[in-house]
């Protein structure tokens, strides 16, 4: 982490940074939406939110190396699924970054923004196929508040919503 800030990023500017990201951690873009190399999956991390968010209710955050390539990616959103609350839509890191501590800071980094907005609480979906990152989150403090089915018509995966309360 000595070399690796933590930044903000700005969807236009930063988007070929993040599609680089994505194109290295095409495991898991794969496991979510069946392609590996996938520019939709790139512009609906950097900008998918509901309507009632504004640019102000978006956080997108990049792990920096010194070289200027992204080693990681954190998007979060306010107001959603209800007012104040936090919803961490994606963090992904570097396979080459992986098991080594960044991911449990990246995600900690998140949490304390959230708590310092005031959110009572931070959730994020899981998919049902990836296991690894449920052991994550649940190491992480995150509890299952929900299960959402498989929707034939969207991308088939059920998710499990997992929530972290910041009021205790
Ligand atoms: C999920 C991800 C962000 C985790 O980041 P990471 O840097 O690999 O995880 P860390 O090294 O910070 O691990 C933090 C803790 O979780 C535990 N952990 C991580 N992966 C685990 C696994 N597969 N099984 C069991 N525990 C695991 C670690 O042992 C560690 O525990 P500790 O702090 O008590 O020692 C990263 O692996 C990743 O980008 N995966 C691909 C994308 C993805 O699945 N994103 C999540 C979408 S919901």
């Amino acid at each position: 982490m000595d070399d690796i800030k933590i930044i903000s990023l700005d969807a236009k500017a930063d988007y070929k940074r993040v599609a680089d990201l994505m194109h290295r951690a095409s495991d898991y873009v794969a496991m979510e939406t069946g392609k590996a190399h996938n520019p939709g999956f790139v512009h609906s991390a950097l900008t998918d939110a509901p309507p009632h968010c504004g640019p102000d209710d978006i956080f997108l955050r990049g792990l920096e190396r010194a070289d200027g390539t992204l080693a990681g990616f954190a998007g979060s959103i306010r107001h959603y699924p209800k007012q104040g609350h936090w919803y961490m839509g994606l963090l992904i890191l570097d396979p080459d970054a992986r098991g080594d501590g960044l991911g449990r800071q990246t995600a900690q980094h998140v949490i304390d923004e959230a708590r310092a907005d005031n959110a009572p609480c931070i959730r994020i979906a899981v998919l049902d196929v990836n296991k690894d990152a449920r052991a994550f989150w649940d190491k992480m403090g995150f509890e299952h508040e929900r299960t959402v089915k498989a929707d034939p018509k969207g991308d088939g995966h059920k998710r499990h919503i997992l929530k972290l309360e910041l009021t205790t």
